[in-house]
């Protein structure tokens, strides 16, 4: 069987989503699991785009060895040096050097002809490939340029030395049957071609980017490109977890492999939905919470029976916990320190002690606590490890009767306690203004979501906020079984990141 090389771009395509900026560690943390999770390539950013990116490129360069790391560039002299300059520290360094190949964007957004674009082309593969042996080259739109044009790049590409040519179809515009014969196209026309790997990038508009990068690997494609929960751009890009699994589990209609450790898939898009504020559907496959529920009692019955009759793949093969262990009230140190290995955690002394306390509160409240529950204990946890203001207290009144009025106690970046009170419309606003009159950091609320961890009246509440300041979008994350604080913990959590990123300049 022919192994696939997984691309990942979760932390450059990934992050170009409206409103999923990350910061410089959570790359970190990302691309950390990343490598855990066994992907080939990480994509870990753009430098030229930003001093954050290059900083992320080059400090993930330094500290993941074992895949490739790949920095983007546009084909322009200044870009690619960037690239290098970024990612020349990593054990396996790749430059992708991208540029628009069809009439449309010649046309409207680059005012080039043809032969301008392929002379950009071969300068700046050859330029990357002075630095180093590894270099892509994306021709931009691919799906919706003239195939001959393609073509004619592709193999210009490879003359300056690329030694993969990806194929994009960037706006999500083609059909698997269409995007199939593109690639086979390339296959039987570009002279050179074998020197090459073939890879694809599709993204999601039609909802069709699983199946034509699916398509493209059935036909001669050897690497593919796509993102942890299909995040990224409009409607984001392929789901590497949908493609990874379909391999594995229809491995003769492929007969192809990859060399993903596979139960690392669910803490994966566990981490990316957390640092991101990505939620990911219920109903998404293979990492969506319902995607190995049964409902209904035919077949509940027939699971029981043998797992085959409706389950096609083992929720085990995907790392989804197994839930034999139901913790509560009467669980220990011993028990729970167990059951957060089982999970892929292992935290820190003080941190795992906070957390204990924060479970023994919770199993007060609750009788039993599922994993679902210990997720988020731990996700609250690792949110206010890295806090310049911490949210200690929280207090509310209100009611129909009365003025939302809230008190909240901080404490500030070098351990002074600091207090206030508000009055708002509602307590969630009145907790807002509080903080805000201690911080004083402005910034405009655009995005508040609740959901519940799990069901019942006593589950976890999460919060996820969006706020924005200087046209930057910050995302905040808060959990706890009351709400308000939840709301708390997730302006708290959004205001660290801002005032993060303003101390560091980027
Ligand atoms: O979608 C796209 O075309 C891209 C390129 C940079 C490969 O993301
Ligand atoms: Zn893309």
């Amino acid at each position: 069987m022919d192994k696939v090389i997984i691309f990942d771009t979760t932390l450059r395509d990934g992050e170009q989503g409206a409103g999923g900026s990350l910061n410089i560690g959570e790359k970190l943390e990302i691309a950390r699991q990343l490598e855990k999770l066994g992907v080939d390539v990480i994509e870990a950013g753009f430098p030229i785009s930003s001093p954050g990116d290059f900083q992320a490129v080059q400090l993930i360069a330094k500290e993941v060895r074992q895949p490739t790391i790949c920095a983007l560039a546009h084909a322009d002299p200044q870009a690619v040096d960037r690239a290098w300059e970024a990612v020349k520290g990593a054990a396996h360094p790749r430059i992708h050097v991208f540029l628009s190949a069809s009439d449309i964007h010649l046309l409207f957004q680059l005012k080039k002809s043809r032969d301008e674009i392929i002379e950009m082309c071969r300068s700046n593969v050859a330029r990357a490939k002075k630095y180093l042996a590894n270099v892509e080259f994306s021709p931009m739109d691919a799906t919706r340029s003239d195939p001959q044009f393609i073509h004619q790049i592709v193999e210009v590409a490879i003359e300056a030395g690329a030694t993969t040519v990806n194929i994009p179809d960037t706006v999500g515009y083609s059909t698997p049957a269409e995007f199939g014969r593109l690639i086979q196209s390339i296959i039987e026309k570009v002279p050179g071609i074998h020197k090459a790997v073939i890879s694809v990038h599709c993204h999601n508009d039609l909802g069709l980017a699983v199946a034509n990068s699916l398509e493209a690997l059935r036909l001669g494609a050897r690497q593919v490109e796509g993102t942890i929960n299909g995040i990224g751009e409009r409607a984001g890009n392929a789901s590497l977890e949908e493609i990874i699994m379909a391999i594995k589990t229809r491995h003769e209609a492929f007969n192809l492999t990859t060399t993903v450790d596979t139960t690392q898939i669910y803490p994966t898009s566990r981490l990316v939905s957390e640092l991101t504020g990505f939620p990911v559907q219920p109903n998404k496959a293979i990492v969506g919470a319902n995607a190995f529920r049964h409902e209904s009692g035919i077949h509940q019955d027939g699971v029981l029976k043998a797992p085959i009759t409706y389950e096609i793949m083992n929720p085990r093969d995907v790392g989804l916990p197994s839930s034999s262990l139901v913790m509560g009230k009467l669980s220990g140190r011993h028990a729970f320190k167990e059951r957060l290995a089982e999970l892929g955690y292992s935290l820190n002394e003080e941190s795992f002690n906070r957390t204990f306390a924060a479970f023994k509160a919770l199993a007060d409240k609750k009788k039993d606590v599922t994993d679902k529950d210990i997720e988020s204990l731990v996700a609250q946890e690792l949110r206010t490890t890295s806090e310049v203001y911490h949210l200690e207290h929280v207090q509310v009144a209100c009611g129909d009767q009365s003025v939302p009025t809230a008190t909240v106690k901080l404490r500030g970046p070098k351990g002074e306690v600091l207090a206030d009170a508000a009055l708002g419309t509602g307590p969630v606003d009145a907790v807002y203004k509080a903080i805000n009159r201690v911080v004083g950091v402005p910034n405009k609320l655009i995005e508040f979501t609740v959901s519940s961890v799990t069901e019942g009246i006593d589950a976890i509440g999460e919060v996820l906020i969006r706020i924005e300041s200087d046209g930057v979008v910050y995302t905040g994350r808060g959990s706890s079984t009351d709400i308000v604080v939840a709301s708390g913990r997730a302006y708290m959590n959004a205001l660290n990141r801002l005032i993060a990123a303003r101390n560091k300049g980027s």
